[in-house]
């Protein structure tokens, strides 16, 4: 369903994405995992055209795109991929003068022309699935980092994507607030949710994922179950990451 072939992307001298082949299935799960700065942002950032690729091809269903140095890709081409791709970031960028609800009907509204009292009633909707139901009203500063990435997620999902495409949901809360967003991503994984992961958590990895891919530098160093890239992978590079996080712990 999500088919990206040797992908490349620089910025300016720097190439940071350097020929990325993989394949998300329908309802799959996939989790990048790697060092800093080993192009895994950068990566999940050209699936929805925050970053334009320079070389390489990405196919998402019917949409599919051909990049080439300096050509420009038709707006309409990329609203209709971010409207099958729902972000949900670090930082969770809610809008700060809109209440929970007002933040999961906005999308609704405005990019699928949904009435007010039809995007209302499915905000409500998504707030109770991700446990908020009763925080409709408040506003983001008035919800912890966890609830307003709750929030997040269910905006993301209200306009219907194809795939939901998390970079590192976990990172910014505080570690007893980590468990409630995991446990919502993981009940979207249960419910046949295709999505793409950024995250260092590993022992979430290993439970949520289908796939994992470990990046390195600009290419992806291991791909495949869980169980193949944490467990069995010999390649050393690979094994230097995955000690120095377990020794983390
Ligand atoms: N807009 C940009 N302009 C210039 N360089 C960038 C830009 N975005 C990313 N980079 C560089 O690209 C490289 C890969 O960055 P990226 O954010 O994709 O890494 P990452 O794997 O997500 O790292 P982390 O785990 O720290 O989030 C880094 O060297 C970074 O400095
Ligand atoms: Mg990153």
């Amino acid at each position: 369903m999500i088919e990206i072939r040797d992908l490349h992307k620089s910025f300016g001298p720097l190439e940071v994405l350097k020929g990325v082949d993989l394949t998300v299935e329908h309802g799959q799960v996939m989790v990048i995992i790697g060092p800093s700065g080993s192009g895994k942002t950068t990566l999940l950032r050209c699936f929805n055209l925050l970053e334009i690729p320079d070389k390489g091809s990405l196919a998402l269903n019917t949409i599919k795109l051909d990049f080439t140095p300096g050509a420009k890709i038709p707006q309409r081409t990329v609203l209709s991929l971010r409207q099958q791709t729902g972000m949900v970031f670090q930082s969770y960028n809610l809008f700060p003068h809109m209440t929970a609800i007002g933040n999961v009907m906005e999308g609704q509204v405005t990019v699928q022309k949904r009435s007010k009292e039809e995007a209302r009633s499915k905000a409500l909707a998504l707030l109770d699935k991700v446990g908020l139901a009763d925080k409709a009203e408040v506003y983001p500063h008035q919800l912890s980092g966890g609830q307003q990435q709750r929030v997040a997620i269910a905006r993301a999902m209200a306009v219907e994507p194809e795939v939901l495409l998390f970079d590192e949901p976990t990172s910014a809360l505080d570690p007893e607030l980590v468990g409630e967003v995991l446990k919502v991503i993981k009940q979207l994984a249960r419910e046949g949710m295709t999505m793409v992961i950024v995250t260092h958590e590993m022992k979430f990895a290993a439970d949520v994922a289908d796939r994992i891919i470990l990046m390195d530098n600009g290419v992806i160093l291991e791909q495949g179950t869980p169980q193949q890239v944490l467990e069995q992978t010999k390649n050393p590079r690979a094994l230097q990451f995955l000690n120095r996080l377990s020794g983390e712990e």
